[in-house]
């Protein structure tokens, strides 16, 4: 049984405090959306599905916080915590994607009885639903993984970064399912460390053969045959294949295009933003202190300055395919993607 990150339980949320692992694997329960905003800013919770169905949570104990009687006053209330909510964290899409979904099914009630209703109901769908379109996009991509193969991934885009089974990870899952002998490289990912702590963690939780590498290892392990294959989740894709991912996630695809090792990503149809331009994307600037200590130990010079982006993007013509729960969008990307929506 893979790890649940998140959950709705007699009228509260559940998820596990991501900060703590992988010393302790500690649970926290919010009945407060506010908590659950901060959840999302401290990445007690993180990873672009997670958080899209968090901010689905979140609005759903915002109705279930409100005693007015009046829907148009619930809903006035609603826009507030979403507007909240959504502050949290820029670059994620299915923040936003999880938010709107809400927003409309409260606005489709009849009463304030029926709004609470349904909007519990419906977050709980989208919960159920993560783990099920992971299942699919996992199955579709195993596919191009072979036995014996070495796959590298950069940050975790595993269970933790979703409801359950994963994106990447999820892909990593389902091809070991699939009875092929296959082994992971996991980078590091300073400075938040996603790589070490959280997929490290959760893939030996599960079994599966992991090794962890600095990131600064990244170019010696490709030049060296250690890895055939790459896979990473996403944050956010546009309608063009830029792919907004992990901090250094650029680095590995450049690296991978110069060894020709095939760069993969997963991610389901509520990452891609078919609307934006690579100018429009906010990328999230973190604060200093991840950058110059580890824990509590000091690793750089006070009052050094700091450059701490969380995100960057990876141009189409260094991906070889996005796998979705829809497909596999391949060369030339645009054309491709479009086409997977159409389906839709
Ligand atoms: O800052 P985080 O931990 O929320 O960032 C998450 C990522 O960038 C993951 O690598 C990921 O691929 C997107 S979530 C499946």
């Amino acid at each position: 049984m893979t790890l649940k990150t998140i959950e709705w339980k007699d009228n509260a949320v559940v998820m596990i405090d991501q900060t703590k692992l992988p010393n302790v694997l500690e649970y926290v329960t919010y009945t407060d959306y506010n908590q659950v905003a901060d959840a999302i800013r401290t990445l007690v919770v993180r990873g672009a599905p997670a958080i899209g169905v968090s901010g689905a949570f979140g609005l759903a104990l915002a109705a279930l916080q409100s005693d007015t009687t009046d829907k148009n006053t619930l809903i006035s209330y609603l826009e507030n915590a979403k507007k909240v909510l959504f502050e949290t964290r820029p670059t994620a899409v299915n923040l936003a994607w999880g938010l709107e979904k809400i927003m409309q099914v409260a606005k489709n009630a009849n009463s304030v009885d029926q709004l609470k209703t349904n909007v519990v109901e419906y977050a709980k769908k989208m919960a159920e639903e993560d783990i099920q379109i992971n299942m699919t996009m996992g199955k579709n991509g195993s596919v191009l993984f072979d036995d014996n193969d070495t796959i590298m991934t950069h940050c975790n885009a595993g269970a933790l970064a979703t409801v359950g089974y994963g994106t990447a990870l999820g892909v990593i899952r389902a091809t070991k399912e699939s009875g092929k002998n296959i082994k992971v490289i996991a980078t590091e990912t300073r400075p938040v460390q996603q790589g070490s702590r959280l997929t490290a963690f959760e893939l030996k939780h599960d079994g599966i053969d992991v090794s962890l590498i600095p990131d600064t290892a990244v170019g010696y392990t490709m030049a060296n045959n250690l890895v055939n294959k790459i896979i990473v989740g996403a944050d956010r894709i546009l309608r063009t294949g830029h792919v907004y991912n992990k901090i250094g996630t650029y680095q590995v695809a450049t690296m991978a295009k110069q060894h020709n090792i095939p760069f993969y990503v997963a991610a389901p149809l509520s990452t891609f933003d078919m609307k934006s331009n690579p100018e429009d994307v906010v990328i999230e600037q973190r604060k200093a202190s991840e950058v110059t200590g580890i824990g509590d130990k000091k690793t750089a010079p006070d009052g050094i300055n700091v450059i701490n982006p969380a995100f960057d993007m990876t141009p189409p013509e260094l991906i070889a395919g996005i796998i979705t729960e829809k497909g596999i969008a391949k060369f030339p990307l645009e054309e491709s993607i479009k086409k997977l929506f159409q389906a839709n």
